[in-house]
């Protein structure tokens, strides 16, 4: 059987962000289980508002078709996603945007989200642990054909959440986020075998 592929990465690309700290522990969390895991920052994947006409002239930039080809190499996505007005961030949602008008490149089909397994975490300075854009992403992310896992991680005030390694200090919240990353694993690895 073939190691199973995560890619991981969060929706906010602010300097301190704690969904960047959220998806560093949950790396290293994944890291501890049979499975592959690549982290990526969208920092890195500069992408304009998504404007059709834009499309129109000059096609679909270079950074949504090179993170449309790694989503296509990898079994399941680990989104830590931050809570703007109880939704997701205007990063997010332009990058699943922009990656969702990809469907080949040279080399063939790109097949970025459809069957392929979604978790989804966040964390957030409030009490709610930005519960609600995850209640946004989560339909989103199926209409885009992906497999949403049951299992998510919320955790509220963040900025005290970490120790100085930089692991969440909370009991509960690591085997919450051990559970999803277990099963997030354990699908992908079934996806993998299709
Ligand atoms: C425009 C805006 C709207 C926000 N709305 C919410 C909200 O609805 N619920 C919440 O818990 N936090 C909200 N926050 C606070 C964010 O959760 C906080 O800034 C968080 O640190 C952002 O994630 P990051 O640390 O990963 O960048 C909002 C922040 C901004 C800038």
């Amino acid at each position: 059987m073939t190691t199973p592929k995560i890619l991981i990465f969060s929706g906010s690309i602010r300097a301190m962000s704690h969904n960047t700290r959220l998806a560093g522990f949950a790396t290293k969390v994944l890291s501890q289980m049979d499975c592959e895991v690549t982290r990526i920052s969208l920092a890195d994947y500069d992408l304009p508002i998504y404007n059709g006409d834009l499309e129109d002239q000059k096609g679909v930039p270079r950074a949504a078709r090179q993170l449309a080809k790694l989503f296509h190499q990898h079994h399941a996505l680990l989104i830590a996603s931050p809570e703007y007005n109880g939704s997701i961030t205007p990063l997010l949602i332009n990058t699943l945007d922009w990656v969702s008008r990809v469907s080949s490149d040279k080399k063939g089909p790109i097949s970025p989200y459809k069957g392929k397994f979604a978790a989804m975490i966040a964390a957030s300075p409030g009490m709610m642990g930005g519960v609600s854009s995850l209640a946004q992403l989560r339909p989103i992310l199926s209409r885009l054909g992906m497999l949403v896992i049951s299992e998510q991680v919320t955790i509220g005030g963040a900025a005290g959440a970490f120790d100085e390694m930089e692991n969440l200090k909370d009991e509960r919240s690591r085997n919450v986020m051990d559970n999803l990353c277990k099963s997030l694993v354990e699908k992908a690895a079934v996806f993998n075998l299709r």
